[in-house]
């Protein structure tokens, strides 16, 4: 973890909790982390139903931002059901997630319809949390590199080099995700380790050494240890092991920050 890049603790809420469960959640993680004056970021990405309740109670200063967990690409229109990058913004949401494997597998989306939400999330000033990684049978058939390649060439099409640096990528590999198989430290390192290098390839060292680069599936108390120690790690995400708030603390607090 390089000291200028701000680590993150993400926590995927995905289709869960209530306005009472999560406002409750809320209160309780700014108290126990209001007062460390530690220098992170702590991302709720939470459905859409939350954002302006929760971004309402977070008008100051704090280690804690709201994001959302989709967007479409248009400002407006004839889209039943979703949601724009303006209305995001309206909401208080900081910044989105986009690309989940989730949203892959049941929602069809493609790299292509990723890298039109992230354009349209940076216009309306809302920062994109990039999701890529490679299946289980990718892996098993050595294609972890070149999937990752594309992801990044195409998710990050027409991307300026300051577009890079408010994105955040979220590696994680699909199998990993809910499924208790986290990635071992060779698999993380080499992963962020290519994902940092490409970047410096396709923008510039100096933009490439700015952007972080956080790992998710299956991150846990018991495994943060090993996984926030790997060179090129800003951070995780984290799934089912954020839901409960101390057990969440627990790895937030086990996060090193500059
Ligand atoms: P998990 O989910 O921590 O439950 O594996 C991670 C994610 O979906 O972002």
């Amino acid at each position: 973890m390089l000291a200028e890049r701000t680590p993150i603790v993400l926590s995927n809420w995905k289709m869960n909790k209530t306005v009472n469960q999560s406002l409750d959640y809320l209160a309780n993680l700014m108290r126990e982390t209001g007062s460390q004056g530690r220098r992170m970021e702590i991302i709720l990405c939470v459905p859409f139903s939350l954002i302006k309740i929760m971004a309402d109670k977070l008008d100051g200063p704090s280690l804690i931002a709201v994001s959302g967990q989709n967007v479409h690409w248009e400002d407006w229109g004839a889209y039943t059901g979703e949601i724009s990058a303006p209305m995001l913004a309206d909401l208080g949401a900081q910044f989105c997630m986009i690309g989940h494997s989730e949203r892959r597998k049941y929602f069809a989306e493609t790299d292509e319809m990723v890298n039109r939400k992230a354009l349209a999330l940076l216009k309306s000033g809302v920062r994109p949390i990039v999701c890529i990684g490679e299946t289980r049978e990718e892996r098993q058939l050595e294609l972890t590199i070149n999937i990752l390649e594309k992801q990044l060439r195409v998710c990050f099409n027409r991307f300026s080099a300051s577009d890079l640096e408010q994105t955040v990528i979220l590696y994680e590999p699909r199998w990993a995700i809910g499924t208790g198989n986290v990635a071992n430290s060779d698999q993380i390192a080499e992963a962020h380790h290519y994902i940092r290098q490409e970047l410096q390839r396709l923008f510039s060292p100096p933009s490439a050494d700015r952007t972080r680069i956080i790992y998710g599936g299956s991150v846990t108390p018991d495994n943060i240890a090993a996984i926030s120690k790997i060179e090129d790690v800003d951070g995780v995400g984290v799934g089912g092991a954020s839901l409960d708030l101390p057990n969440f603390l627990k790895i937030v607090n086990a996060i090193p920050t500059p």
